[in-house]
């Protein structure tokens, strides 16, 4: 044989068995079953300090129906929707085990094995505990029924193609748990950043195929809505003269040390997230952020 022609199946085949192996791999990961019991209360006040409500609620419309359906959320690869998530047996969750819960929100895997866009945050909530998984789905369970779906995501060509995001995923994402250790006040603090809370998503830089990069918390200029989120690591918030307990207050009330008001998304954040944590959850937040030089 011509060593050119060997050459040119050696490479074939090796893309044909790179793109097999892509398409055939399972979503995310297997994890042992959820054996918690879910507490509604404590899944009540976890849909809002996650952002679920604000994400799956479209409060621009005049009576909003919770988690029917959110926003449009405008992002340079199109517009999604997030979906209704009530108890709806037909347009919700209504009739899903806690393992597909599971799925969807730590392994981003829908109900026939494929991936969800990463503009629902389970990259962030991959490291959710087994009981704070358990205590949503047991609150979500108790929603009021919307039986009608939230519309569909208009997005271009090729990120249109759900298939397209494996790759991605074997590319940029692990949806391993970052195991976060909460009983001290920096770890619980960690927590409520990296996973509740999900700073990152819109305080991390992103490359232009939206995977996270360096520096962490860094600050990113494309985030839905088209405002940029600055860098909220403790070197960056004392350069521009926060203290630690400016940190605990903007998160209850959104004032900027100056006096002003934060505006953009993290309004949001601030009113149905941070403002509803207890006090001490405030400040294992600031204490966390002062502590990343
Ligand atoms: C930043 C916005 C955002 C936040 C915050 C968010 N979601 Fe979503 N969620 C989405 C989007 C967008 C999708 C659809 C993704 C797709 O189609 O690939 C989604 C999909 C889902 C699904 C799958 C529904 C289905 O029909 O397949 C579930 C379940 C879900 N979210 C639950 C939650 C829960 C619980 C929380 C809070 C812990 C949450 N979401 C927070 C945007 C969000
Ligand atoms: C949905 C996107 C989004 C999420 C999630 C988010 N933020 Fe923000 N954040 C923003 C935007 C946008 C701004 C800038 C607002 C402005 O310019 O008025 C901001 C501003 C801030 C500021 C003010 C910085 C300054 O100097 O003005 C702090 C502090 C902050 N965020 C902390 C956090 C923390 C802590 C979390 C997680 C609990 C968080 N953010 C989650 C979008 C977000």
């Amino acid at each position: 044989m011509r060593p050119w022609l060997k050459w040119f199946i050696a490479i074939d085949t090796a893309i044909v068995a790179i793109f097999l192996a892509v398409v055939f791999t399972p979503v995310g990961e297997q994890r042992p079953a959820i054996e918690q019991i879910g507490d509604v209360a404590r899944g009540q006040t976890l849909l809002n300090t996650a952002g679920c409500f604000a994400c799956h609620t479209d409060t621009t419309e005049d009576a909003a129906l919770a988690f029917a359906g959110g926003p449009r959320l405008d992002t340079p690869f199109g517009d999604f929707y997030a979906p209704n998530i009530t108890a709806s047996k037909t347009a919700g969750i209504g009739n899903w085990s806690l393992a597909e819960f599971e799925a969807a929100l730590r392994q981003g895997r829908n109900r026939q094995g494929q991936s969800y866009y990463p503009a629902f945050p389970f990259l962030s909530y991959r490291s959710l505990s087994d009981q704070d998984v358990a205590d949503l789905f047991a609150a979500l369970q108790k929603t009021t029924a919307v039986d009608q779906p939230a519309p569909s995501h208009q997005l271009a060509f090729p990120y249109n193609i759900r298939l397209g995001l494996k790759p991605w995923r074997w590319l940029f994402a692990s949806t391993q748990s970052l195991n976060i250790d909460q009983s001290t006040a920096i770890g619980r603090g960690r927590y409520l950043v990296d996973v509740v809370g999900h700073c990152g998503e819109c305080h991390n830089p992103r490359n232009s195929l939206g995977a996270f990069i360096a520096p962490y918390l860094g600050g990113s200029r494309d985030i839905p809505g088209g405002l940029s989120a600055p860098s909220i690591v403790g070197a960056a918030l004392e350069r521009m003269d926060w203290t630690e307990e400016d940190l605990v207050y903007f998160l209850a009330d959104g004032m900027l040390p100056d006096g002003d008001f934060v505006g953009g998304s993290m309004v949001e954040v601030i009113e149905h997230g941070t403002s509803r944590m207890p006090e001490s959850d405030r400040r294992a937040i600031a204490e966390y952020l002062f502590s990343l030089r």
